[in-house]
């Protein structure tokens, strides 16, 4: 197997899984116990709390953990919406979020919220005066993804963050593809909120961060026993917990992140190397995240070039419904022609990935691609 699907999910990191092994075991309890049973998982607990704060240039009350990516959008977009729904019912968001962003967007629109969906340009980048534009005296939010996971192109999120604070708006970024990447501080980016997802972080599946800046107003998605300070009530999952905590002292020390990039290069110029322009490069040219490559074969169907590899895990741009072939939001949203967009494979490169993996992939693609039929519409 040839894992180049990083953006997807992370192996659990060596540290991480060490660091949960007590907590799937000889330590248990309830971390919300003030005895002896209970005290040492809410110490666990609150260590990775600062660990995750270190690595977002918060402070550890800044932080919430949580399920993951979709219940971070979900927490702000409607949060945010019932917290200021006195205020203004206007969120500004763009056509290339994730799922999780623009279903819940899609959510409010049914209890009379006005949603902007901006448009991005053939790269995929929002452009911030657009935003400038559509900022009106009820909008209350702005949420646009620090990094998108399809193309991999990163946003002006400071810029954009500079002109919500003008607005009196509140900011959020979705970074759970961009977060140990590239930074992700939230006192650079000068957000509001700032989604994690553990499982792109070399952490466990089912365990993510929220940020929320101090003294803010977001209205729970949770309710119940009002566990970490009322914003998400529920016993925590102490061992999730410490290995997102681990994870992320990992990430923030981590100094490869110029080797990912240069394996994702190696791949790319392989591939046009021996493909040409059958094989046309998707997302911003130079701005976008290090390990993420998206390419477009032309003429050929994505599914079709990975099924002829069967080694090889990767992810497709394309769907089909009813029948019917359809390029991703994301590309539909780029204006990325059919002939290209329905060839769209994205590959992810991670800490693991070997030059062997990068070279072995190469050749197995070049072989494969002229060998699928091209596609029929
Ligand atoms: C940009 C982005 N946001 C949100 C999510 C959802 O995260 P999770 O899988 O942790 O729910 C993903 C997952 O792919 C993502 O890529």
């Amino acid at each position: 197997m040839i894992y180049l699907d990083y953006n997807a999910s992370t192996p659990l990191d060596d540290a991480a899984r060490e660091a949960m092994l007590p907590y799937l075991g000889r330590s248990y309890g309830n971390p919300s116990s003030s005895h002896a049973a209970g005290r040492p998982l809410r110490e666990a607990i609150e260590k990775a709390r600062a660990q995750v704060a270190e690595l977002l240039g918060a402070t550890p009350e800044e932080i919430i953990f949580n399920s993951g990516g979709t219940e971070g959008c979900n927490h702000v977009i409607k949060g945010v919406a019932y917290a200021l729904r006195d205020r203004g019912k206007h969120i500004i968001t763009s056509a290339i979020e994730h799922a999780a962003v623009l279903n819940a967007c899609r959510f409010l629109e049914q209890q009379g919220y006005e949603i902007t969906y901006l448009e991005v340009d053939s790269n995929g980048r929002v452009d911030p005066k657009a935003i400038a534009h559509e900022v009106r005296h009820d909008t209350i939010l702005i949420s646009i993804m620090h990094a998108n996971n399809e193309v991999g192109t990163i946003q002006p999120i400071a810029e954009i963050a500079e002109i919500a604070r003008e607005g009196g708006v509140f900011m959020f970024t979705d970074a759970a593809q961009s977060c140990g990447k590239i930074e992700t501080r939230v006192d650079r980016l000068g957000v509001d909120f700032l989604t994690v997802a553990g499982h792109k972080l070399y952490a466990p599946q089912g365990i993510g961060a929220l940020y929320i800046r101090r003294g803010v107003t977001l209205e729970a998605l949770h309710h119940g026993a009002g566990h970490q300070q009322g914003r998400r009530s529920g016993t925590e999952p102490s061992a999730l917990i410490v290995g997102l905590g681990a994870a992320a002292e990992v990430t923030r020390k981590y100094e490869g992140t110029a080797r990912l990039s240069v394996l994702r290069d190696r791949l790319y110029d392989g591939l046009r190397h021996s493909l040409g322009d059958q094989v046309v490069i998707l997302g911003h040219p130079t701005n976008r995240l290090p390990n993420t490559l998206c390419v477009g074969f032309r003429g050929r169907i994505g599914a079709d070039v990975l099924s002829a590899c069967l080694e090889i895990c990767a992810s497709t741009g394309t769907a089909c419904h009813s029948g019917r072939r359809e390029r991703s939001a994301t590309l539909a949203a780029m204006n990325v022609p059919e002939e290209i967009a329905f060839g769209a494979v994205r590959f992810s490169v991670g800490r693991h990935t070997t030059e062997w993996e990068i070279d072995s992939a190469v050749e197995q693609l070049i072989r494969a691609v002229p060998s699928v039929r091209t596609a029929d519409r």
